[in-house]
């Protein structure tokens, strides 16, 4: 018997020929936007600190998706490190045209008791690194003649959470950057927009969930305040990516997309039974 030897399906998705710089790709939603978007046939550096973790994800996608992937180790809050990973992302695929600024770190506590560090390590992952990436991809977005900037905010980004007042800042600060990077860069042929996700079942969402007595139950109390009633799969989230990541969105620049299942959509919300989303169908 002769065995088959398996081939990758070929590349003719949405984001066939693209490369993209994912931060923070080892988990979460930027694991989920590297896997889709090298399902869509893009070139993905999965960037980020757990290079392990990285090679792991790469070598899945390289086994299975039509694009291909890299992992680079990185720290986005140093910027020679950011210097280097998008070097290296050009270097090995020869261009680049999409920067997903996704990584992100929250310090759970009251503002009085936030040492000076604390507060710069918040800002320095959440928005000064996006500050680097931006100023050096720039000059290989500007050569694709179409640049794809998406950051990652948060329902953060539009209201106050209990106990976050460092993140909180950092995600309003992310829309105010999306939209001076969209004035100043429209003429370069770079749209800039933000994704602001809700609730999002990722690592850092159970982090926060595990210190509870029950982690499960702390969840439903959360979705409570959910119209759909549910919480988003990273999937979701990077299927909202991907929009901002090719001509899908022609024309959009300097906004931001909120996915939250309705969390925002009213000032109090308390779900009465179960909603339709709730159900497998
Ligand atoms: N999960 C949610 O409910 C939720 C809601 C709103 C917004 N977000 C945002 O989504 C983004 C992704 O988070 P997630 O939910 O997938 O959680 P996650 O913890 O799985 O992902 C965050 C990633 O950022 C990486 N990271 C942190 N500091 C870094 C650094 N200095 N250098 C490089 N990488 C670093 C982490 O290693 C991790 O891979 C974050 O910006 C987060 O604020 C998440």
């Amino acid at each position: 018997m002769t065995t088959k030897k398996k081939t990758k399906p070929s590349g003719s998705g949405r984001l066939a020929g693209r490369v993209a710089w994912i931060s923070g790709a080892t988990s979460g939603i930027g694991e989920a936007a590297a896997e889709l978007f090298a399902r869509e046939g893009a070139k993905v550096a999965i960037v980020g600190r757990r290079r392990e973790l990285g090679q792991a994800i790469a070598r899945r996608i390289n086994r299975t998706a039509p694009g291909a992937a890299i992992a680079l180790a990185c720290d986005v809050s140093r910027e020679r490190d950011v210097k280097a990973s998008i070097a290296a992302t050009v270097k090995r695929f020869g261009r680049l045209d999409i920067l997903v600024n996704n990584a992100g770190m929250v310090e759970i506590g009251d503002l009085h008791t936030y040492t000076e560090a604390q507060w710069d390590r918040v800002m320095g992952v959440n928005v000064k690194s996006m500050f680097f990436a931006f100023k050096h991809a720039f000059p290989h977005l500007r050569k694709a003649k179409r640049g794809y900037v998406v950051n990652v905010g948060s329902i953060s980004s539009f209201v106050g959470q209990a106990r976050t007042p460092v993140y909180t800042t950092t995600k309003h600060a992310i829309l105010g950057l999306t939209r001076s990077i969209a004035l100043d860069y429209a003429a370069h042929g770079v749209r800039c927009n933000c994704v602001c996700p809700g609730i999002t079942e990722t690592p850092m969402l159970w982090e926060h969930l595990n210190v509870r007595p029950d982690p499960k139950a702390a969840l439903a109390e959360r979705l409570q305040r959910v119209p759909m009633g549910v919480s988003l799969s990273p999937l979701d989230v990077a299927k909202s990516i991907r929009y901002f990541s090719c001509e899908d969105s022609a024309g959009i620049t300097g906004t931001s997309l909120t996915i939250d299942c309705g969390y925002l959509t009213a000032a109090e919300w308390q779900c009465t039974g179960p909603t339709l989303f709730q159900e497998n169908v």
